[in-house]
């Protein structure tokens, strides 16, 4: 028997209770403070267009895809800069999420090494913060 992906296991409710789950996460931790602020107010649409992704990404049928023509995440990110910090925020509140829904430590586990890998995609700078540049640097030596 072939190994399950990770929709299967969790089936289209699991799907969206983890795309739920992530963003309330994102809601309510300080430590995500940051990447809560580049989003909306009202975080219903994000909650169903992350579920609609990760239908697809987790193996299940590809409706992300179906709707917009892509799996291609750089341009929906393209207005916000996004750094290691935000990449690790916005991971903080996925491994929240997963042990929100009490996902499996088999599925955490699976999860790990391609949910750094998507998010290290998503990321679209070296750095968080724009590095402070000092006019009086010169050329020595
Ligand atoms: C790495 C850190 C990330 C940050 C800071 C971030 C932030 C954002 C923001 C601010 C938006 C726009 C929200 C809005 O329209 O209100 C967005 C959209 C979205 N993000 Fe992320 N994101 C990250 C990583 C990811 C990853 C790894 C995925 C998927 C696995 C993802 C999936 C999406 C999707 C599906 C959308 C909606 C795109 C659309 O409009 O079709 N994001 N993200």
């Amino acid at each position: 028997m072939s190994a399950q992906t990770p929709y299967e296991i969790l089936g289209e409710d699991g799907v969206k209770a983890l795309a739920n789950a992530f963003y309330e996460a994102m809601d309510r931790l300080p430590q995500a403070a940051e990447v809560r602020a580049m989003h909306a107010e009202n975080l219903d649409e994000i909650k169903r267009k992350l579920a609609t992704y990760l239908t697809g990404w987790m193996g299940g049928p590809p409706v992300y895809l179906a709707i917009n023509g892509t799996v291609c995440l750089t341009d929906p990110h393209a207005p916000y800069r996004i750094g290691p910090k935000e990449r690790d925020q916005w991971l903080l509140c996925m491994d929240q999420a997963l042990e929100d829904i009490g996902a499996s430590e088999e599925l955490k586990e699976m999860l790990k090494v391609p949910m750094f890998r998507v998010a290290d995609t998503v990321r679209n700078a070296e750095e968080s913060e724009p590095k402070p540049r000092d006019p009086n640097i010169i050329a020595v030596g």
